[in-house]
């Protein structure tokens, strides 16, 4: 299918320059962007007469139409009826048709004619995915929490021909080093699943808190989820806030939260940390440990800590257990064991691990590692589920099934891949949503960076050095979300979104990159985020100044800004700049005395703030 798809594509590459150009003009943005589009003349009017037909009436088409049907009762006051007759037979003028027509998993197809809606589909995902597209194709209002009186809702005739690039495409959320509630994750996944977003990476346990309960080892929670307070700043700040911090997902609660996100077509991958941070466990249970410290405390600030599991049947024995309820929670075939991040200096002096390593015939505390995750794979595959980890379990050799999240940089991925191993690509800096994505001398702290929406967007997550057949195992891309600067969800969603938006295009589309048609589709998409009260970053329309240096006495200042059609106007003398100011070019040299302003503008009005630098 997916070959027969592409030889459509190439046949109409030529269209569709033209549809991007229409595109352009700002009448069809959708995010992500499909794999092939045309754009025709005319409209199909969605009103309370149109019915929609559906060949196979299953609980699963019937529920995703009713996410449409909810959305059209809240912004236009009317649903659509749903039938199981054809009903242009019977003399309706215009229908929705909800055709089963074999495709590919999640791939869709619509057709869409001034009298008839058409929607192929594959499996429910399709039908899903489908829905999503059609509200993109709506008016923004659709996405209003309450009635728009006289929009008409429209959707532009065309053809789209969509299915994924990649199975896997993740959004991950650390709910660890700051806690969120179910109802702010399930809006969290609402937001992943209109972006066509399938996998939340949901980090569970951590040195500063353990937020999963299981039966078996109640102290995780009635303790493990406490700190006794938080690093105010930065880690190393030294400064406390005295504040006990804590929270915990109860196993109904997660029960709950895996069904709301299968029904939008996300699979949860629960990540249960190990070998390393995992100081909140063994501050409840410190034989988990190497046993060489007196007391063992929920970590207070972040970064990373020498108390990690030792290998001995103890620990084995918790770790099964706690994966045996992992598995009864999640259905998921696909489970994190972290695995990042696990110093060795605890394994070096504790005699266990140093006995172990010579008797296993292991040649340092790598191989300990490797060892340790290997002996966990082995028990999650005879449970029937495969394990995924973070790119320091390739240290002391691959477990044989093990998939590899990519984080430090590219490396793990294309070594991972290169040994024929599935890779997720989540490389920090570019995937990294916790870096700056603005000025960060006038944003909150941030882990570093900046990391902007640009180089978000123009991050290919398929490493050129692989071959062809190498490329293969690259499966799917992730952003990363960890909360350390994030104490709320307003937070999470600033640094979140829309660079979200730029991963979840390179996730799905196999369109070429092209940031001024990205910026295009945005911007109009920006309109529904804000309409789902997404609390995201507007930097977008806001110039980003940036002085390099230069000699003593100069420095190269160099302005972007990522709003489409916008000039930027800057001064130097410290006035606010206005329309008549010089319009940024190229890059300029400054000396000491001179503060650049800028402003970006279109036609004559400010479309963000003014900002500025000093030399
Ligand atoms: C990581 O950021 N420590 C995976
Ligand atoms: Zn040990």
């Amino acid at each position: 299918m997916i070959k027969r798809i592409i030889v459509i594509l190439s046949a109409v590459a030529l269209l569709f320059s033209c549809t991007e150009k229409k595109q352009d003009q700002g009448l069809i943005s959708i995010i992500p962007q499909p794999t092939f589009l045309q754009q025709e003349e005319g409209v199909f009017t969605l009103d309370r007469k149109t019915p929609i037909y559906v060949d196979v009436a299953d609980s699963a088409t019937l529920r995703t139409l009713a996410f449409l049907n909810d959305r059209l009762e809240k912004a236009a006051g009317f649903k659509l009826e749903i039938i199981d007759d054809d009903p242009l037979r019977h003399g309706q003028e215009k229908a929705v048709f909800v055709l089963d027509a074999g495709l590919d998993k999640e791939a869709y197809n619509l057709a869409i004619k001034s009298n008839r809606l058409l929607i192929e589909y594959g499996d429910g995902a399709g039908i899903f995915y489908a829905v999503q597209t059609l509200l993109q194709l709506l008016p923004e209002d659709i996405f209003a929490p309450e009635r728009r009186r006289g929009v008409k809702w429209e959707v532009p005739c065309c053809f789209i021909q969509d299915n994924p690039r990649f199975p896997y495409r993740g959004m991950h959320l650390d709910c660890c080093l700051h806690f969120f509630s179910i109802d702010f994750l399930k809006k969290y996944i609402d937001v992943m699943a209109m972006h066509k977003v399938n996998r939340f990476h949901w980090h569970l346990t951590e040195d500063q808190g353990w937020r999963l309960e299981i039966k078996k080892y109640p102290l995780l929670t009635e303790k493990g989820q406490w700190r006794k307070e938080t690093v105010i700043g930065s880690l190393s700040s030294g400064y406390y806030d005295g504040t006990p911090y804590g929270g915990y997902y109860t196993q109904d609660e997660v029960r709950d939260l895996v069904k709301y996100a299968a029904e939008r077509y996300v699979t949860i991958i629960p990540e249960i940390e190990l070998p390393g941070h995992a100081l909140a466990a063994i501050a409840c249970y410190p034989e988990l440990s190497c046993g060489l410290e007196d007391h063992y405390e929920t970590a207070t600030r972040w970064g990373i800590f020498r108390q990690v599991y030792c290998p001995k049947e103890e620990t084995f024995k918790f770790l099964e257990d706690v994966f045996d309820e992992v598995f009864e929670l999640f259905p998921t075939e696909l489970v994190h064991i972290g695995g990042d991040e696990c110093p060795k200096s605890s394994w070096k002096k504790c005699p266990h691990c140093q006995a172990l390593i010579k008797k296993l015939g292991l040649k340092d505390e790598f191989e300990l590692q490797s060892w340790f995750i290997q002996r966990m794979e082995k028990y999650i595959n005879s449970k029937g589920h495969q394990i995924i980890g973070w790119d320091e379990i390739l240290q002391g050799g691959l477990a044989p099934n093990a998939k590899v999240m990519s984080w430090l940089g590219e490396e793990g991925g294309i070594k991972a891949a290169q040994q024929h191993h599935e890779v997720v690509m989540a490389p920090y800096p570019k995937y990294y949503l916790d870096y700056w994505q603005a000025d960060p001398e006038s944003e909150p702290l941030a882990m570093g960076g900046p990391t902007t929406l640009r180089t978000m967007y123009e991050y290919n997550p398929v490493p050129e050095v692989l071959t062809p057949e190498e490329r293969k195992y690259i499966i799917g891309v992730e952003g990363c979300v960890w909360t350390e600067y994030m104490p709320t969800p307003a937070r999470v969603e600033y640094m979140a979104w829309p660079r979200m938006c730029a991963i979840a295009d390179a996730g799905w589309t196999r369109q070429p990159k092209d940031w001024d048609a990205f910026t295009r589709r945005l911007e109009k998409h920006l309109g529904r985020l804000d309409l789902l009260d997404v609390g995201y970053c507007k930097a977008f329309y806001d110039p980003f100044i940036e002085l390099h240096k230069d000699t003593e006495y100069s420095k190269i200042a160099t302005i972007s800004v990522d709003a489409p059609d916008a000039e930027i106007h800057y001064t130097l003398d410290g006035s606010t700049p206005t329309e008549a100011s010089p319009v940024y070019t190229g890059p300029f040299v400054i000396n000491r005395q001179q503060k650049v302003t800028a402003v970006a503008m279109r036609d004559g009005k400010a479309l963000g703030k003014v900002k500025y630098k000093i030399f």
